[in-house]
């Protein structure tokens, strides 16, 4: 009989997915009210679903180079020069990926030997730790607070370096806090790396959700081109989660190394899914700026909620995620998250789920409808009256 002994060593000592575990429990219960889910609720917009259908319908239904379209890596290439002024060759230094779940994991793999430490500043995406250690790594977490906006301090990274830190994993704006990073503390890691010949690996998925702020490409920074791997995509701003296109840039030397591990894994990207990039990058602003709005007017409508209920919210500046600390109630994360679900029907992640420093604080995902917004914070404040 197969059991679980067949499993390897080091897949059974990963741990699940805190997230999963409420995913799970909502799923078996009627009329739930979910900011859990960490994902647009818009469809893709029409136009890039034509890019998709139209290069079906062109019969492009076979694999494309390793590397993805060169329209594609153009577009890519164009699009970060006007953002950020930021120059990478299409050629030789971006790579088109199956969304940043693999960026993530090939950077990874393409830097680490057995043993070398990660600086993974938390709280985090979940996959951030697992992946370290998938490629071989040791994730080194290094915490943040909310009184530093839930920025990484030169001095809180400095002191985890040993001499077998390769990298520091960043993401801003971030998952789960929505914290983004100010021109001083990006300058303080850019610091840290410099002083330790480190490189960086920068996820960037949440670049274009920013709100009365303007995305620092970490790449960007004098000295910093050439020691980043920068990882994005279309997932978040352009609501295409289900098509599965990011890309990575990084020097030719890394992003060939990335490179060869991705035609192994995944030969190449969804190609219709590059078709639709394609059409996103070049006509999707619009599209963009609609969401951002929206997003921003649902943002104040739930930390202005949570902060009336008594939960005060850090303000976020990015993503699509609050962060409302919920100490008032004498709970733990997990108990607040728990107890809300099966009183009240509203599911929100616990803080703890990211990292040992979002403990004390629970994640509500505002990409979700007004009304969903509106009733979740009625049902939480009944909850408050009962628990506050
Ligand atoms: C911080 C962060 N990075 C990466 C991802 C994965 O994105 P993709 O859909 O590009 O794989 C997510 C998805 O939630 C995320 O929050």
């Amino acid at each position: 009989m197969i059991t679980r002994s067949y499993v390897s060593k080091s897949v059974q000592a990963m741990r699940p997915s805190g997230i999963r575990r409420y995913f799970d429990i909502v799923a078996t219960m009627q009329d739930v009210v979910s900011l859990g889910i960490g994902e647009p609720n818009f469809v893709t917009p029409e136009h890039i679903m034509q890019g998709g259908i139209d290069s079906m319908l062109r019969g492009e239904t076979g694999y494309t180079s390793n590397s993805g379209t060169l329209a594609l890596r153009r577009a890519v290439s164009a699009h970060v020069e006007r953002l950020y002024g930021l120059s990478y060759d299409p050629e030789h230094e971006i790579l088109v990926t199956v969304g940043v779940s693999e960026g993530l994991y090939i950077a990874l793999k393409a830097i680490l030997d057995p043993g070398d430490e990660v600086l993974v500043v938390e709280p985090c995406f979940v996959a951030n730790a697992a992946a370290v250690e998938m490629a071989g790594g040791v994730a080194v977490m290094v915490e943040t607070r909310v009184e530093d906006e839930f920025q990484a301090t030169g001095a809180a990274l400095e002191a985890k370096i040993t001499p077998r830190t390769k990298a520091i994993l960043i993401n801003y704006p971030n998952n789960p806090t929505g914290a983004v990073l100010t021109m001083e503390h990006i300058r303080q890691i850019a610091g840290v790396a410099e002083r330790h010949d480190l490189l960086v690996l920068s996820d960037e998925i949440y670049e274009r959700l920013v709100y009365d702020w303007e995305h620092i490409a970490f790449a960007a920074l004098p000295g910093m081109r050439e020691r980043t791997i920068v990882m994005s995509g279309m997932s978040k701003a352009y609501a295409m989660t289900g098509w599965r296109i990011g890309y990575v840039m990084a020097p030719a030397p890394l992003l060939e190394a990335m490179r060869k591990l991705h035609q192994y894994l995944i030969m190449s990207a969804p190609t219709m899914g590059q078709a639709a990039a394609v059409e996103a990058l070049q006509a999707g602003e619009p599209d963009v700026a609609f969401m951002v709005g929206e997003y921003d007017r649902r943002r104040r409508l739930i930390v202005d909620g949570f902060n009336s209920l008594g939960l005060p919210c850090f303000e976020p500046r990015g993503a699509f995620y609050a962060f409302p600390s919920i100490a008032a109630t004498g709970m733990s994360d997990e108990q607040f998250c728990e107890t809300l679900l099966h009183e009240e029907r509203v599911a929100v992640i616990p803080g703890s789920a990211f990292g040992a420093s979002g403990a004390g604080f629970v994640r509500a995902s505002y990409a979700n409808s007004d009304e969903n917004i509106e009733r979740a914070l009625e049902r939480m404040a009944r909850f408050m009256r009962n628990h506050g």
